[in-house]
């Protein structure tokens, strides 16, 4: 299966930031073919990557958007207006848009449904906070999380649907430092997602669903994690931000 390899950038980058890393990047990426690749910035820098990523192989994603078509929602955006705009993806569910602006699983998956009307793509985003997995919850909660946010999805529709699993306590928030999942304990909550999928699902959609890993993910420890059986790619924040550690990153995708 072809690596997904998507970049959040999180609340960070202006405009002129974020042509100038893509012009970079476009130069030193490599085996790009090994991996579909995704770059999610702000909303305000999605017009001018829009245009500087036509014709190439990378694809743009949000990082978030309301389930409404239209309306009288002050601040928030549009599926309507990500596809206008020529976003492929978005990313939903985000722990950091749970954490602290009171996301939950409801919403979510009302997000997830209206992306799916649109021809959007969702990152789904799952995973247990440090009290949940000292509690010894990891396995609870992200089923639970699974089972509110995929309810009535069309069997159809599951294939255009990415699953990150993104261990709270391993995300770096700006700390590079910070860190990952190691490559075994990231394995085991991928294929324990991948069971229950198979569960809510069947067999079939449960082996080709990707499930990608997120949480401190970097050029030392891409490699590692890209390799487990049922780690399908990466959903990268902190060293997203560098043209050449994302570049490296997507290198160690086969
Ligand atoms: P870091 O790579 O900075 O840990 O962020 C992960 C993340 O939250 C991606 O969505």
């Amino acid at each position: 299966m072809k690596k997904l390899v998507a970049a959040n950038w999180k609340m960070n980058k202006t405009i002129e930031e974020a042509i100038s890393f893509v012009k970079e990047f476009k130069k030193i990426i490599k085996n790009e073919k090994n991996a579909e690749i995704i770059i999610c910035p702000p909303f305000t820098a999605l017009a001018a990557l829009s245009k500087e990523l036509k014709n190439s192989k990378i694809n743009l994603g949000a990082q978030n958007m309301h389930f409404e078509d239209a309306g009288a929602f002050t601040g928030e955006i549009s599926p309507l207006m990500l596809k206008d705009i020529g976003c492929k993806y978005v990313i939903l569910g985000h722990s950091e848009r749970r954490e602290i602006f009171n996301e939950n699983d409801f919403l979510v998956n009302k997000k997830i449904i209206a992306a799916l009307k649109h021809g959007l793509k969702p990152i789904l985003c799952i995973g247990e906070n440090l009290e949940q997995k000292n509690q010894g919850k990891t396995k609870e909660v992200i089923e639970q999380q699974l089972k509110n946010c995929l309810k009535n999805i069309d069997k159809n529709e599951i294939s255009k649907i990415t699953i990150a699993y993104e261990p709270v306590w391993a995300i770096s928030r700006g700390n590079p430092n910070h860190k990952a999942a190691t490559k075994e304990d990231a394995e085991k909550g991928h294929k324990f997602i991948r069971g229950v999928v198979e569960k809510m699902f069947d067999k079939s959609i449960s082996k080709n669903i990707k499930i990608i890993y997120g949480g401190s993910m970097k050029p030392e420890n891409a490699k590692e994690l890209l390799s487990m059986p049922n780690i399908d790619g990466g959903l990268v924040g902190n060293a997203s931000l560098n043209a050449k550690s994302f570049a490296e990153i997507i290198s160690c995708a086969n």
